[in-house]
């Protein structure tokens, strides 16, 4: 049996204490990561600098001791390697070349063209999976087709995804190619992270809350149940973590509709909802809210019980709802793990 509680987890093992890790466990909170981040100049050098995006990788391990390391990237490296321009502004965020006619999509590189670019990403995994302590699962992650398109059609995230809706609506053939051109990128990205190391995968689909009906069932559900069955019919037993956030109650059955070992959820739901609703189907993960290590204190931890409890009677993994914010205290984390180990 592996000593690896996380793949234990999403095999379907009930353990207490849960294993833990945090969304952005790598990122503005950590004086460590902030001096390192200096030191690459600007967040995309960071990611495509292998040493010094497996240093960040490994910094909330050696502070925490968390159960999985989460591969230093981000998800917009996808369109980047497709043809798009990706630039960051500080303390506003991510931006875009955008995609809104067929003469843009055209201009885009064919999916079997993304290692050109990422493969400084598969150096990461491969220094990761050499580095990692042996009780420490390497999580592999890509952004899911409907959320990268928002930012590809948008060239900026936008708070209710208004114009990948728009171009949904208007011209409903460009943006399925632009969903199924994200997919072909989206497993070969994925299955070279699995073959440079990464022991699991994880398909953020950040902004599948605002796809109602019909539509969460052909943009959510079925991208994630495609990107899954190529990933494992190549790499059979590969554990895959499918978070569609904002899911609410159709969290529900999801496990059987994507095929993922493990759904994460977010706090718009309550762990005593999933543990009736969505742990029947496999391994839960979430689902602290994320302010709470902002805050801290007794309702941090209490707060934390809870979410241990309320899933304790099958497999969890313990995590946020979101990822954790620049201005939580790295101190609290501690508070928090406490909570979960110490009883
Ligand atoms: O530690 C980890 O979780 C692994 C690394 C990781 C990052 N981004 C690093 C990052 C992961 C898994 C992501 C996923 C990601 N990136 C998502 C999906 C999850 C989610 O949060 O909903 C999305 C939507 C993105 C796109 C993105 N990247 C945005 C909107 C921003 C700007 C907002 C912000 O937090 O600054 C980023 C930048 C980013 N990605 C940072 C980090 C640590 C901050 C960059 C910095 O250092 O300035």
């Amino acid at each position: 049996m592996t000593n690896k509680t996380l793949l234990r987890a999403l095999a379907g093992e009930t353990l207490s204490p849960p294993p833990v890790w945090i969304m952005r466990q790598a990122g503005r909170y950590l004086p460590e990561y902030k001096a390192t981040r200096a030191e690459a100049g600007d967040f995309l050098s960071l990611c495509y600098t292998p040493d010094l995006a497996a240093e960040v990788t490994l910094q909330p391990i050696r502070r925490y001791g968390f159960d999985a390391a989460i591969l230093f990237a981000d998800i917009l490296l996808v369109p980047q390697a497709l043809g798009a321009d990706l630039w960051f502004v500080t303390g506003e965020g991510p931006r875009l070349s955008t995609i809104t006619t067929q003469a843009d999509f055209d201009a885009l590189k064919p999916a079997s063209d993304v290692h050109e670019t990422l493969s400084p990403v598969y150096e990461t995994v491969r220094i990761l999976a050499r580095e990692l302590p042996s009780e420490t699962t390497l999580i592999g992650f890509a952004g899911a087709p409907w959320t990268v398109a928002t930012y590809m059609i948008a060239g900026q995230g936008t708070p209710d995804q208004g114009p990948a809706h728009a171009l949904k609506a208007e011209n409903r053939a460009l943006f399925e190619a632009l969903l199924d051109r994200i997919t072909e990128a989206t497993i070969l990205y994925l299955s070279a992270q699995v073959e440079a190391g990464a022991e699991v995968v994880k398909i953020f689909d950040s902004w599948a809350g605002s796809l109602e009906g019909d539509d969460f069932r052909r943009y959510a559900v079925e991208p994630a149940a495609r990107i899954t069955k190529a990933l494992k019919d190549k790499h059979p037993g590969l554990p895959v973590i499918a978070f569609p956030r904002g899911a609410g109650e159709k969290y529900e059955g999801l496990h059987a509709a994507i095929g993922a070992d493990c759904i994460a959820i977010d706090d718009g739901v309550t762990a005593d909802w999933a543990a009736k609703h969505v742990q029947p189907g496999g391994c839960v993960q979430g689902n602290l809210p994320n302010h709470l290590l902002v805050t801290g204190g007794q309702e941090l931890v209490a707060e934390t019980r809870k979410v241990v409890e309320a899933l304790s009677g099958g497999p969890h993994i313990f995590n946020l709802g979101h990822g954790i914010t620049p201005d939580a205290d790295p101190e609290n984390v501690h508070l928090m793990l406490n909570a979960i180990r110490g009883g």
